[in-house]
């Protein structure tokens, strides 16, 4: 008899909550919903919550809130949205100096009683934290991974979808890069089922798209006085399935580069393979010349707040 799965979160918060609805109807597994002690009851009312929607939905999932590492222990996936999220006005990078010791006091929990969780970050700055993340804990890059790329390529593809008037189904794109206002849309790889985007839409329309889809979390702290989490909570199930159920899906992920693209020691978003084996495959596509450019230019905003971190060691 096979036992299930175990997925801790690390913060019950808003993008936390969310992820344990949606791992929890899709039955990938049981959920520890961890925060720090001052939240304890309040993971613990959240998981009971979810728990009690179990009767309604049907689904098997055990949903506990907890504080204490050990319940977290044997867990066969992490994923971290500890930390602070954004303000109105605030870049992903003024969370650094917040977000920096609570990402290293999660990955000392983590190395302790998970260390072979296959791990997704998503707190921001995500480039940085999940390279801290990393290099805190020593784990081999093929656990560790930041959610960001399925994030921004999915705002990509709503507005294409919207501006072409096609279902979002058949919308393909990927947006690579460091999950910030530099980040990458590759519109080589932009297809409507297989037919490039500019058969639909022209140079004008595009580029506003890009700049919207660039400034896509920023809209959404705008209008809500704090960031996303039903999309970022999608994004990274997408990411947890893939490697559970060894789906082995092709998804932007940031990913610890050691040469590909050019880059090394650098967490940042790239095409990856996502199977049992955790990262399997890092896929180099041929950029243009402009998207080499503006990947250049996008890891080195990454490069600078990821020396920020080095620099703080
Ligand atoms: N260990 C565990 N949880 C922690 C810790 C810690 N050391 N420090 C803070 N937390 C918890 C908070 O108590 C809070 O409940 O993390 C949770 C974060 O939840 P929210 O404030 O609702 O934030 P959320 O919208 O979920 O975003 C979390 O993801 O997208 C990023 O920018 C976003 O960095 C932010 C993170």
């Amino acid at each position: 008899m096979s036992k299930r799965k175990k997925i801790a979160l690390i913060g019950a918060g808003n993008i936390g909550g969310e992820l344990a609805a949606l791992i929890a109807r899709k039955q990938l597994g049981d959920v520890v919903l961890f925060d720090i002690p001052s939240k304890t009851n309040f993971a613990k009312g959240k998981a009971l919550d979810l728990e009690q929607n179990s009767a309604i939905l049907g689904y098997d999932a055990s949903i506990t809130g907890s504080s204490d590492w050990k319940d977290c222990a044997g867990a066969d996936v992490i994923i971290v949205t500890a930390g602070i999220p954004r303000k109105p006005g605030q870049s992903r990078d003024d969370l650094v100096a917040t977000n920096l010791p609570i990402i290293r006091s999660v990955a000392d929990g983590a190395k302790e009683h998970c260390p072979d969780a296959f791990v997704i970050v998503i707190s921001n700055p995500l480039d940085a934290m999940v390279y801290e993340y990393k290099r805190r804990t020593g784990a081999p890059r093929e656990k560790v991974v930041g959610m960001a790329g399925v994030l921004d390529s999915a705002r990509f593809q709503l507005f294409l979808a919207r501006e072409a008037g096609v279902s979002v189904k058949d919308v393909r794109a990927m947006v690579l890069g460091g999950h910030g206002d530099d980040m990458v849309p590759v519109l080589s790889a932009t297809t409507i089922n297989g037919v490039n985007i500019s058969k639909f839409i022209g140079k004008e329309k595009l580029d506003a798209i890009i700049e919207r889809t660039r400034k896509g979390g920023g809209e959404i702290v705008g209008l809500m006085g704090t960031s996303a989490y039903y999309a970022p909570a999608s994004a990274a199930v997408a990411m947890a399935e893939s490697y559970l159920l060894d789906q082995k899906r092709l998804l932007a992920s940031a990913v610890y580069l050691t040469g590909e693209y050019g880059y090394n020691d650098l967490y940042m978003g790239v095409p990856v393979v996502i199977g049992g084996g955790g990262v399997e495959k890092i896929v180099e596509l041929d950029l243009s010349a402009d998207e080499k450019e503006m990947l250049a230019k996008s890891a080195k905003s990454v490069q600078g707040i990821t020396d920020v971190v080095k620099a703080s060691a």
